[in-house]
């Protein structure tokens, strides 16, 4: 579909969680939030009125849109997700239909103004996640069901109230969308969904829209949280994915994936067929945590060198065999495989791909193009292909070796 060239052809996006949650960073009264922070007034039952306080303490005095999408850019990242509204219903935007939102704080200017401002100037595709079902403010909101009672409820009136005027807002005051992003839509009405997706539709016809607006009606699939699929796929999935232990800032949390494991990830979900998004939740003050932002300096300085292995590239849908020694990448106008060796072998120092088709023209270590011996062979009685890559005795690279496989065709894997 057309619509999801881009997409597609993306590979790599940058998610941010920022919202008031920011400010207790993961602790309420002196207790850690079980998991995710911006998950935090549910999971502690906090009543709206003194949630919604942190309203009043929102002044994030060092927030600069640029810092993000310049490094997301420099980070080989080609997206922005940002949460306009997660689950606690508060608005990072100038919204007219509530005043539950940044607008009513010491801060008072538009977050998602400024992020699809610094987007526009820098040519980055910007994209908002809205949580459309739940929200812990609106009395008709789902979630709430210590402020407000569950029977009380009617869901319509937040839908029409809020959720729908509010999406109509984002896809009408901040210039192009390129996706909007669902989550949690749990039990909402299929019919009330699919009103969801024509107003997304009708605003904006070439904005994507993710799976979590439910029923299989987005334009792709969304994978779990943090969950990486076995089976490389045609279609356009993504995986969301956070760089420690939550989406929203966590004050106790100070870890980050290494460059190695995010490059890791990386290369299995887009030999996967599949779109990482790679989430940073910024501290009250709009800062993300140093640990994190180095990392992806690091994957972005591997991704100078080792891009063209990833960007324009496409897997081959159904590979019949696991690598043992890491992922395949495909890049299928130059007819060219990558191999990724992420455990180099140990003597012969060979890797071996199993059912393969393709004849090969040259193997080269994509590093410094060092031609690399190979041998390829087909047993008939057997039906076997098999291509062995000889590699040098010393690993060129431990995040990643990347190996060029240059093809006399078409990519084609026989079916096991
Ligand atoms: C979830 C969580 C949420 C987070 C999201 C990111 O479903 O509810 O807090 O925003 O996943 O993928």
């Amino acid at each position: 579909m057309d619509r999801l060239k881009w997409f597609q052809e993306a590979k790599y996006g940058l998610f941010i969680h920022w919202g008031i949650y920011a400010i207790p960073g993961g602790e309420w009264a002196g207790k850690p939030s079980p998991h995710g922070s911006e998950w935090i007034m549910r999971n502690m039952r906090i009543p709206l009125a003194e949630y919604r306080k942190l309203a009043e303490r929102f002044h994030p005095q060092q927030f600069d849109p640029y810092f993000y999408v310049r490094n997301a850019k420099k980070w080989g990242m080609k997206y922005l997700v940002f949460t306009a509204k997660h689950h606690d219903g508060f608005a990072m935007f100038d919204t007219k239909v509530s005043d539950y939102s940044v607008m009513n704080t010491p801060y008072g200017k538009d977050i998602v103004k400024q992020f699809a401002d610094a987007c526009e100037a820098e040519g980055l595709t910007f994209c908002l996640y809205y949580s459309q079902m739940q929200d812990w403010e609106d009395p008709n909101g789902d979630g709430n069901n210590w402020d407000f009672d569950p029977k009380q409820k009617d869901f319509k009136t937040y839908f029409y109230n809020k959720c729908l005027p509010q999406v109509r807002e984002l896809l009408t005051n901040y210039g192009k969308i390129g996706l909007m992003w669902f989550d949690t839509p749990y039990d909402m009405p299929k019919e009330l969904c699919k009103e969801l997706a024509r107003t997304v539709r009708a605003c904006q016809p070439d904005c994507l829209i993710n799976g979590r607006i439910g029923y299989g009606l987005g334009d792709y699939r969304q994978a779990a949280d943090n969950a990486i699929p076995v089976l490389s796929k045609a279609d356009a999935w993504e995986t969301p994915m956070t760089m420690n232990s939550s989406w929203g800032y966590i004050k106790r949390d100070k870890s980050s994936k290494s460059p190695s494991t995010v490059i890791e990830n990386l290369v299995r979900v887009v030999g996967k067929g599949g779109n990482l998004l790679l989430n940073l939740g910024p501290d009250e003050n709009g800062l993300s945590p140093t640990v994190c932002t180095d990392a992806l300096d690091r994957v972005g300085a591997w991704l100078e060198q080792y891009g063209e292995s990833i960007f324009g590239t496409t897997n081959i849908p159904n590979f019949p065999y696991l690598l043992p020694w890491g992922e395949l990448t495909y890049n299928e106008t130059d007819e060219v495989l990558y191999f990724h060796v992420k455990k180099y072998p140990e003597f012969p120092y060979r890797v071996l791909l199993t059912g393969l088709e393709t004849k090969v023209k040259s193997v080269n270590l994509m590093k410094d193009g060092t031609p690399l011996k190979y041998s390829q062979s087909y047993e008939p009685a057997r039906d076997e292909h098999r291509l062995y890559v000889f590699l040098p005795e010393i690993c060129p690279d431990a995040e990643d070796t990347v190996v060029a496989v240059s093809l006399e065709g078409k990519a084609t894997a026989q079916t096991v």
